[in-house]
């Protein structure tokens, strides 16, 4: 696990920002693999529905299922949360519900970061709504420090410290989704733009 320091509170605005890189093509490669080696070997003889959550977990969700070795189906679900200075408040809707029927079956739901919790803890009582037959949630990340209301994920990438993260499907506002490498956003000495 990684844990890193210090803190960087709320993200200041982009100008006054600078990259540096935390987790590496070859790190996130390495772990995605042994996460695909648990899931396959707790879901032996099952046939899975992995849930990706639209749009940051897109590219992990997609190196993920090339590594289980399961029958598995995949879905998507698209989440709207409200909040000032990337920071969800609590309010969660739907934009996009899946289109598959996961009652009776087992379900994994694919995120790429656990923030304050609210996203992920709306989300698994929408879909135990459903009666799965069973319902894990994976992420690839985990701001453990930050959790608003409890939730613990059931497999877990890297654990980091109250970093603002981009790359590797994840955004800031909307950029630098497509980064191979998972970079943290870090206010420059002076505000300087580099
Ligand atoms: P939560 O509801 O606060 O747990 O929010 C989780 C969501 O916030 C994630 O799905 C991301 O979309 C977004 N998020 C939280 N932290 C970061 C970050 O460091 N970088 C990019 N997106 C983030
Ligand atoms: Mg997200």
């Amino acid at each position: 696990m990684l844990t890193l320091s210090p803190s960087l509170g709320k993200v200041p605005p982009m100008d006054a920002l600078e990259k540096e890189i935390l987790l590496s093509r070859e790190v996130i490669a390495k772990r995605v693999q042994e996460l695909a080696a648990s899931i396959s070997r707790d879901y032996e003889g099952s046939e899975l529905i992995v849930i990706g959550i639209l749009k940051g977990a897109f590219i992990f969700m997609a190196d993920l299922i090339r590594h289980l070795t399961i029958p598995c189906r995949i879905d998507f679900v698209r989440l709207a949360s409200y909040g000032a200075n990337q920071e969800s408040m609590g309010k969660v809707i739907i934009t996009k519900d899946i289109e598959t029927s996961i009652k009776d079956r087992d379900v994994l739901v694919v995120e790429d970061i656990i923030d304050t919790g609210y996203t992920l803890s709306f989300l698994v009582d929408w879909l135990k709504e459903r009666n799965p037959k069973s319902l894990k949630v994976c992420t690839l990340l985990d701001k453990r420090g930050r959790r608003k209301t409890p939730f613990e994920a059931d497999y877990v990438g890297f654990s980091i410290d109250n970093f603002f993260v981009v790359g590797y499907g994840l955004d800031f506002d909307e950029n630098d989704r497509n980064f191979a490498d998972i970079y943290a956003l870090k206010p420059l000495m002076g505000g300087k733009k580099k």
